[in-house]
């Protein structure tokens, strides 16, 4: 394989670290994913947060991806993606927005990130506004459910680099 070209999607800064973390580490500059060209046979990993059944920037890195290269899609979301019924959730986000034809040369992973009410555009503060109460009346919420329950409105952070560091020996093995 070519090069590999790390890229990213992030409105409040979360995606963006990590890509710059693994970009980084893999002696390369991350960009904005509306700024990349990416070139033949490359590896592109293009992280980007989760945003009520969608994930950023996916489609356009789909759009972008040359025929004969790869891409590693990260999502990065405040769901724990320790528990399969998250995962699950994710890939059909992400089976939604990568054609059935290109799937074999996609790989996934899923990311922790963070989110600071104070600092949410109305529109999202809105939304999580809905979502809560939504969840109130909910019988049987979820541990994750109760957790952003009671996180409402503050500012909860999961965000740890290192959990991006299988991703780099994936691309070094890609290249290699
Ligand atoms: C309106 C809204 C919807 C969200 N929807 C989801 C979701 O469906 N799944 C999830 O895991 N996280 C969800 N999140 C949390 C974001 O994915 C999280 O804040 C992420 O770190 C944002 O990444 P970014 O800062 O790179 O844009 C949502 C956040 C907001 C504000």
């Amino acid at each position: 394989m070519g090069k590999a070209i790390v890229t990213y999607s992030s409105i409040y800064g979360s995606s963006r670290s990590y890509a710059v973390y693994l970009a980084s580490a893999l002696g390369i500059e991350a960009v904005d994913i509306k700024d990349s060209k990416p070139s033949s046979g490359c590896i592109l990993v293009h992280f980007g947060g989760l945003y009520a059944g969608t994930m950023s920037g996916l489609r356009k890195a789909v759009q972008l991806l040359p025929p004969d290269s790869r891409l590693i899609a990260v999502s990065v979301g405040l769901s724990d993606p320790g528990k399969e019924e998250n995962i699950n959730r994710i890939d059909e986000v992400m089976n939604r927005m990568i054609p059935a034809g290109i799937r074999d040369r996609v790989e996934r992973y899923h990311l922790r990130g963070a989110m600071d009410y104070s600092r949410l555009s109305k529109h999202h503060r809105a939304m999580m506004w809905m979502l809560c109460r939504f969840l109130e009346q909910r019988k049987n919420r979820s541990d994750e459910d109760q957790q952003l329950l009671d996180t409402y409105g503050g500012n909860i952070d999961f965000i740890d680099p290192e959990t991006a560091d299988p991703i780099a020996v994936r691309v070094r093995a890609l290249l290699s």
